[in-house]
């Protein structure tokens, strides 16, 4: 296997709070290696349009701590198409990339598996969403920064839920994945959490209301996941009205709020452990894996197995917040 001597680093799909801190790391990982690095703006799109520049450490000076990415980031429809990423290939080569980083979620890493085996390119992805719906690894970089901003969102509107006696569904994202909903729940100590995971098993709001919650509380405050499976806050919020009018009810929707803002200490250890490992893998012949994160150990998650299995919600987290929220 030829070395690799030049590799491009890219971010794409939706951003999260860390990315910047792996941009870094796999920048000055590489560089410490010996390994030319070029980063690439606007993720799959900028490959195609030619937005390719090299990187020193310079360039990365004074990113940890910022939310977002330095490298921008783009949904590119022309890379879904072979003659896209044809496009993208001969500037690929242009540039002297023969290896790629790839930071993104399931879409992205998605895109990278096929590129890499349409051109037998050596790519080495980092899960980097706030959803936290990647199989193989236990976190990815943003989640738990987005968790804590729902956890710091849902203590605010605590104080009207409480000062009104009113029942609040707050609709967090997630992307069909209720990892933000239930772990936020339980940190902000919320009466329950409606996730997609759950609701083909069982009707989770008649449960909720017919096991008697409230009955000890005067307010209430319920975390719902963003999916068309559980209707998202507004749709939970519309069958309350009409099937259980007695109660006083608003819906929040917390949107991008949770995306941004300055990446928690978890997450930029993470993005660091994370981008470190990416060069390592790429210098030991690893190809088309993910960096996970299992039990603190890095792992590499064929990108088969990280795309295509669906991340199981941990049955425990379900009994901790039904308990805790008596
Ligand atoms: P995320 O990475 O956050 O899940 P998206 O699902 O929007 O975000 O995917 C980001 C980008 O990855 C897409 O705009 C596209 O360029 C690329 N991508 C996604 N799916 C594919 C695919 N099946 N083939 C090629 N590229 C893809
Ligand atoms: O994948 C991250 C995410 O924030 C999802 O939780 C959400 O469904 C989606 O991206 C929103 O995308 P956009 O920023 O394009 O509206």
């Amino acid at each position: 296997m030829p070395a690799i001597k030049c590799v491009g680093i890219l971010t794409s799909g939706g951003d999260a709070p860390g990315m910047n801190a792996a941009i870094r790391a796999v920048t000055r990982a590489a560089i410490y290696q010996g390994i030319k690095v070029k980063g690439i703006y606007r993720g799959y799109k900028g490959m195609i349009t030619d937005e390719i520049e090299e990187f020193k450490t310079q360039n990365v000076s004074n990113i940890i701590q910022r939310g977002g990415t330095i490298l921008k980031t783009a949904r590119c429809a022309e890379f879904k198409t072979p003659e896209g990423r044809k496009q993208a290939h001969d500037k690929l080569m242009e540039h002297g990339i023969d290896a790629l980083v790839v930071i993104g979620g399931d879409g992205s890493l998605t895109g990278a598996r096929i590129f890499a085996e349409e051109y037998n390119m050596p790519i080495v992805g980092l899960p980097g969403t706030i959803d936290n719906d990647l199989y193989g690894t236990d976190v990815t970089i943003g989640y738990d920064t987005a968790l804590n901003t729902i956890m710091e969102c849902v203590d605010k509107i605590r104080d009207t839920a409480t000062s009104h006696e009113r029942l609040f569904f707050i609709e967090v994202m997630g992307r069909d994945a209720g990892f933000l909903a239930l772990n936020g729940a339980i940190a902000s100590g919320a009466e329950a959490a409606i996730i997609p995971e759950i609701s083909l098993e069982k009707d989770q709001l008649a449960e909720m209301i017919e096991t008697g919650f409230r009955k000890s509380k005067n307010s209430s405050i319920v975390l719902v996941a963003e999916s068309d499976v559980t209707g998202g806050a507004m749709g939970v919020a519309e069958r309350v009205k009409n099937e259980y009018p007695q109660f006083d009810v608003r819906v929040s929707i917390l949107g991008h709020l949770q995306r941004g803002g300055s990446p928690s200490a978890q997450d930029r250890i993470l993005a660091t452990r994370m981008g470190v490992a990416a060069v390592d893998a790429l210098l030991d012949g690893q190809r088309n894996v993910m960096i996970g994160i299992q039990n603190d150990e890095i792992v590499n998650v064929p990108f088969s197995k990280a795309i295509k299995n669906d991340k199981p919600i941990n049955r425990d987290l379900l009994d901790a917040l039904r308990i805790s929220s008596i």
